[in-house]
């Protein structure tokens, strides 16, 4: 496991169609802070496609977030992390697992969606996501 001296958190924030703006902000903020602005674009590219999708999965088939029985939002955090050279981003929410987990698609020409993993596949050395003991929603 790596060494990441450098981290920073962005967090909770509603999953509502506004938090992917939040979070690249977020990401350029800190980029700059660290000096590391020439990884800000893809970083910013990255964090946009993993929020989106926690947006989308907590979004209901009438448009409206998903309510927990609690009447609550579901929530989302963001976690930068660097050794100074390389990024690690964690986008975490607390949705339920049955709202589903992420799986690369890989969509044809006429599909208009199902390509955000596949993009981050491509652009990142790795991925990946794991649900966290004790807690309901996962780490991506
Ligand atoms: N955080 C998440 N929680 C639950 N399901 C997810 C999550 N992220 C991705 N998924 C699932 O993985 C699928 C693939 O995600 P991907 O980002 O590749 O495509 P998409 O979001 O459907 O479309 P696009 O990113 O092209 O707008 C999603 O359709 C969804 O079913
Ligand atoms: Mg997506």
């Amino acid at each position: 496991m790596a060494d990441w001296p450098l981290t920073s958190d962005l967090g909770p924030l509603g999953a509502l169609p506004t938090a992917p703006r939040l979070a690249r902000g977020f990401i350029g903020v800190v980029l700059t802070a660290w000096g590391l602005t020439g990884l800000a674009d893809v970083t910013e590219l990255l964090v946009s496609e993993l929020t989106a999708n926690v947006v989308r999965a907590s979004t209901g088939p009438d448009g409206n977030p998903r309510y927990d029985n609690e009447g609550k939002l579901p929530l989302l955090w963001v976690r930068l992390l660097s050794d100074h050279f390389r990024i690690m981003v964690e986008v975490w929410d607390n949705l339920p697992p049955a709202i589903g987990t992420p799986v690369v698609r890989h969509p044809g020409p006429d599909e208009e969606s199902g390509r955000g993993l596949e993009m981050i596949d491509a652009l990142s050395e790795d991925w990946g996501w794991e649900s966290v003991p004790g807690w309901k929603g996962k780490r991506v």
